[in-house]
């Protein structure tokens, strides 16, 4: 083939990848940071019935296999609701429990869990692999710190401004579960990341450097 064929042909996988579905519909526009403004969390209690077997009544799940949800920041877990039920985030059960919700019912669901405290922290495991990855990062290989974006002792942040994002809390989080949304992030099963802001980042891990950060991040809770 020629070259010029294969530059062209490159050209265009560029372009269609760029056209490509976003990875979220969630946008953090003034009227997505409205409601999220007015969600209520006892009327959100009251819709978490359905949650509660696999979540915990308060939002701390009784079994690894389901993540946390309490003292989550609301526009996270309405962000991941809106994604099950739109198909940008996979997966079967979490699809058919976002499917009926309505965009009021998951601002307010999303302010209940905020309102509740963290699960408590477990017997401490970190180790010098995660607290470089945590604090620094790794400027070799161009990985920020997570602390950068999720704070410095992983109680996430929502930045304001013009370009709004919103990084999830991670301490109070099963370390399996944790692991296991890497590994996806990292092979892209899971890619409703704005920006590959994580997909980029977990792309470059290694299986041992997501088993400290799991250990680290899920070790780490209410005291
Ligand atoms: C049968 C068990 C089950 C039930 C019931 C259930 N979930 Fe889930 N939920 C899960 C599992 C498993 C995951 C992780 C899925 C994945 O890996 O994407 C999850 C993930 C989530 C997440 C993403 C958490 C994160 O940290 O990214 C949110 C938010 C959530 N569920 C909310 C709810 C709400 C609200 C309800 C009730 C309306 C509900 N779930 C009912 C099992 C369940
Ligand atoms: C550039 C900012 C940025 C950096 C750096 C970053 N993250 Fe994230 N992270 C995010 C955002 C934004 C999300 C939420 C993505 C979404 O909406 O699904 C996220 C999501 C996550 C989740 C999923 C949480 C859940 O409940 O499912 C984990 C785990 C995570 N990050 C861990 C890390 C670790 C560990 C590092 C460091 C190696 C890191 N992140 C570095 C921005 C960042």
């Amino acid at each position: 083939m020629s070259r010029i064929l294969t530059v062209l042909m490159l050209a265009a996988g560029v372009a269609a990848a760029a056209q490509a579905a976003p990875s979220s519909n969630v946008a953090w526009t003034a009227d997505t940071m409205a409601l999220l403004d007015s969600g209520d969390p006892e009327r959100g209690a009251t819709l978490v019935d359905r949650c509660a077997s696999c979540h915990g009544e308060k939002g701390v799940s009784v079994s690894a296999a389901n993540p946390s949800l309490a003292g989550q920041l609301a526009p996270y877990t309405y962000k991941q609701l809106m994604d099950y039920k739109d198909g940008k985030r996979s997966h079967g059960v979490m699809r058919a429990m976002a499917r009926p919700l309505s965009e009021e019912d998951m601002a307010d669901i999303a302010a209940f869990y905020a309102s509740q405290p963290v699960a408590k922290a477990r017997q401490k495991d970190t180790s010098e692999i995660a607290e470089t990855l945590v604090t620094r990062g790794d400027g070799e290989r161009l990985i920020p710190a997570c602390g950068a974006c999720h704070g410095r002792s992983g109680m996430g942040n929502v930045t304001g401004g013009v370009g709004i994002a919103v990084m999830p809390v991670l301490v109070g989080q099963y370390p399996d579960y944790i692991a296991d949304t890497l590994r996806d992030y990292r092979s892209g099963d899971r890619a409703n990341d704005i920006y590959w802001q994580m997909r980029s980042v977990a792309g470059k891990l290694t299986d041992e450097e997501i088993e400290a950060l799991a250990r680290h991040y899920g070790t780490l809770g209410d005291e």
